[in-house]
């Protein structure tokens, strides 16, 4: 593995040592990227180096921080071709620990926070990534305080107590669960590993840039949909092209990265529309897809920078477009997706249909999480089984 040479602020360009646990740019708060020698890197780290490391994540240390990994066994999830589009890919995330990609981020801040040794460490979650960090604490050895809005699903509470955290369930959104970490992390001695507010979930969540670039025999596919809160996995991949083009892995080619948000929480895509840097907080958010329930990321600008820079686009999905995508998914390919991952093919559906890719283009799409640990929302909205369209009509894949 590499040392980290520096961290560096998206802001204002500082660099900051990794010596030390960090948090944000102390002058201007703007979130901190971790920075390696890949000149160096690119004499000795190379494609075919790969072929003998192990089916995880960690498959990539060398562009991962120094440290022991803390490890489940996450990564290196299957990319699958689509059974009804057939350019379509589905990069499954639920085959992960913990059942979702957020296995990914918590692994990279919970090794480095280990290496730190930090002993507690406290995050706010719409749900996964609470059951994540629970889990690699406990792998670790360390403390978690974990705030989740009381209405998250219920498998998320069940595993942050099965694992030994400290759970506060809150009668509010994970902004208010934030606010509640804030104001008590510096009493309590609690290192807060929020979304983008330490630099190294994004480490981890890149690697699902550097998996689909390999899966695809290194060659980026057209378009990328991404379900987004936070927007972590979107910076992390963003990221992990950069750098694979410093290695000299790809070339200067990149996806068309899509945002797709839900409905009733959709700051993203109304700032996209609206051509603004940042988006506003978004009021009285609902949806059941709860991952998709954050009413202001902070890694805003960096999220619509890339859409900008690629091409993108950010497209809603409604929580019946959601559903109707989950049945249909269960039904056709056999995947049983988390909603949040369902919204990726309302976005493919309607980029179809309004011709922003077309049939050749190669386009994955993230199923974030497993539908498994939304049993509970998915029961609540059953409505009686009934075929898919596509089967109605003899088996016949259509188009839409
Ligand atoms: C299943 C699932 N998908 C997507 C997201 C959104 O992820 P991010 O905050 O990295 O955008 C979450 C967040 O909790 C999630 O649990
Ligand atoms: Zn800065």
């Amino acid at each position: 593995m590499s040392a980290i040479a520096y961290l560096e602020c998206t802001k204002c360009g500082a660099h900051i040592s990794a010596d030390q646990p960090q948090t944000i740019c102390p002058s201007d708060g703007g979130i901190l990227y971790a920075r390696y020698d890949l000149k160096t890197l690119k004499r000795y780290f190379n494609r075919a180096a790969l072929a003998t490391r192990p089916a995880t994540m960690w498959r990539y240390a060398e562009v991962l921080p120094d440290a022991p990994p803390v490890s489940l066994g996450e990564g290196f999830t299957p990319l699958l071709p689509s059974r009804e589009f057939p350019n379509a890919f589905i990069k499954d995330e639920g085959l992960n620990p913990t059942g979702s990609f957020k296995a990914r981020g918590m692994s990279a801040a919970v090794t480095m926070a280990k290496a730190y040794g930090l002993k507690k460490l406290a995050a706010p979650s719409a749900g996964n990534a609470g059951s994540a960090l629970a889990a690699y604490a406990a792998a670790a050895g360390l403390e978690a305080y974990i705030f989740m809005p009381r209405d998250v699903p219920l498998a998320n509470r069940v595993e942050c107590e099965s694992y030994g955290a400290h759970l506060t369930l809150v009668d509010g959104l994970i902004s208010d669960c934030a606010r509640m970490v804030a104001e008590r992390k510096e009493k309590e001695g609690w290192f807060d590993v929020s979304t983008l507010k330490e630099p190294f979930r994004v480490e981890g969540k890149k690697t699902m840039g550097y998996e689909v670039a390999e899966q695809l025999g290194w060659k980026l596919p057209q378009g990328i949909i991404y379900p987004t809160g936070g927007g972590v996995g979107l910076l992390g991949m963003w990221k992990a092209f950069e750098e694979m083009e410093t290695l000299g892995w790809i070339g200067a080619e990149r996806p068309k990265m899509v945002v797709v948000q839900s409905a009733g929480c959709a700051p993203i895509v109304k700032a996209w529309d609206e051509g603004k840097p940042t988006a506003e907080f978004w009021p009285d958010a609902a949806t059941l897809a709860a991952g998709l329930r954050v009413p202001k990321a902070y890694g805003d600008y960096l999220i619509l920078q890339i859409l900008k820079d690629s091409a993108g686009i950010a497209v809603v999905a409604t929580d019946a477009e959601i559903m109707d995508a989950f049945r249909h998914w269960a039904q056709l390919e056999g995947i049983f997706a988390a909603p949040e991952g369902a919204a990726s093919l309302v976005a493919y559906r309607k980029l179809r249909a309004n011709g922003f890719f077309s049939a050749e283009d190669k386009v994955v799409l993230f199923n974030t999480g497993s539908g498994l640990k939304y049993l509970d929302v998915i029961e609540s909205r059953k409505q009686s089984p009934k075929p898919p369209a596509s089967r109605q009509i003899g088996g016949i894949i259509g188009p839409y």
